[in-house]
């Protein structure tokens, strides 16, 4: 039996060094989204798998016999695809989600459907901080001449796609005293983020509560009817269980 795993979170991490101390065959594959990725205990590949069909050829090259997804709560494109083509496969496939975020007292968060509705609640003059990574950055051009902060991991390659748009750079995790420092000095008047849950990028929601800064929030994708796991013993027990 060979496992795979897509990762790209930290439970997908986590989960990773679980299976391996259990001595359970897997490989994890991931996206190339960042530069520099973590090292992880699992033969690991990077990259698209090139379609559809790439991803076909690699269940089979590799002789995969059941698929964990543990990808990104946004990555509803892999998600979809994996869970059809292993349906049509016969391949026992499992997700891996993790909860969305509520909000708790003190928070001013509002929802919004998509990146372009977010012109409808800022001002011009007014000053956001974009937690929403690179990919969707297009989508936010409804905010040109805001000022607009967006925080990357690695360096941009190429210029802040519309005017009143800066890069900042930050590799995580931030703490709640980071979060409120930066915000602070940014002044800034809303905070966007995707509805990704989970601790590690918690702390930019509660320095946002502790400041009466508004969120905007992106709701989920949707996401297939699969069998899904909220945790990561709960994946692991599946794992075992094959
Ligand atoms: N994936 C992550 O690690 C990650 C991490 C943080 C945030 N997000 C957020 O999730 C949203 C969509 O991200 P996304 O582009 O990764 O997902 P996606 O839109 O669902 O997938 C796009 C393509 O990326 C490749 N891909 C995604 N995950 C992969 C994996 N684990 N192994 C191999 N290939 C993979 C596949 O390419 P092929 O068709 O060539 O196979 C897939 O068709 C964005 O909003 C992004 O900010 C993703």
């Amino acid at each position: 039996m060979t496992l795979l795993v897509l990762g790209g979170t930290s439970e997908a991490k986590e989960l990773s060094y679980a299976l391996a101390d259990a001595k359970i065959d897997a490989m994890i594959s991931l996206a190339g989204a960042t530069r520099e990725p973590v090292e992880m205990p699992l033969p690991t590949r990077h990259g698209g798998f090139g379609g559809e069909a790439g991803f076909r050829a690699f269940l089979d090259e590799n002789q995969i016999t059941a698929v964990l997804d543990a990808t990104h709560p946004f990555a509803s494109q892999i998600t979809n695809r994996t869970a059809r083509v292993c349906t049509v496969l016969n391949i026992p496939y499992l997700q891996l989600l993790r909860p969305a975020w509520e909000p708790e007292g003190g928070d001013d968060w509002t929802e919004i459907a998509d990146e372009s509705d977010a012109a409808l609640y800022i001002h011009k003059w007014q000053t956001v901080f974009l937690g929403t990574g690179r990919n969707t950055l297009e989508k936010f051009n409804g905010l040109e001449g805001s000022r607009v902060i967006c925080r990357l991991i690695d360096p941009p390659t190429e210029p802040f796609p519309f005017e009143g748009g800066e890069f900042l750079i930050g590799r995580p995790p931030f703490s709640v005293e980071r979060e409120l420092s930066l915000f602070r000095d940014l002044d800034i008047d809303w905070l966007i983020v995707k509805n990704a849950g989970g601790e590690a990028s918690k702390p930019k929601l509660i320095a946002a509560r502790e400041m009466g800064v508004p969120v905007l929030m992106l709701k989920r994708p949707r996401m297939p009817a699969v069998r899904r796991v909220a945790t990561v013993p709960e994946a692991l027990d599946w794992a075992r269980a094959l």
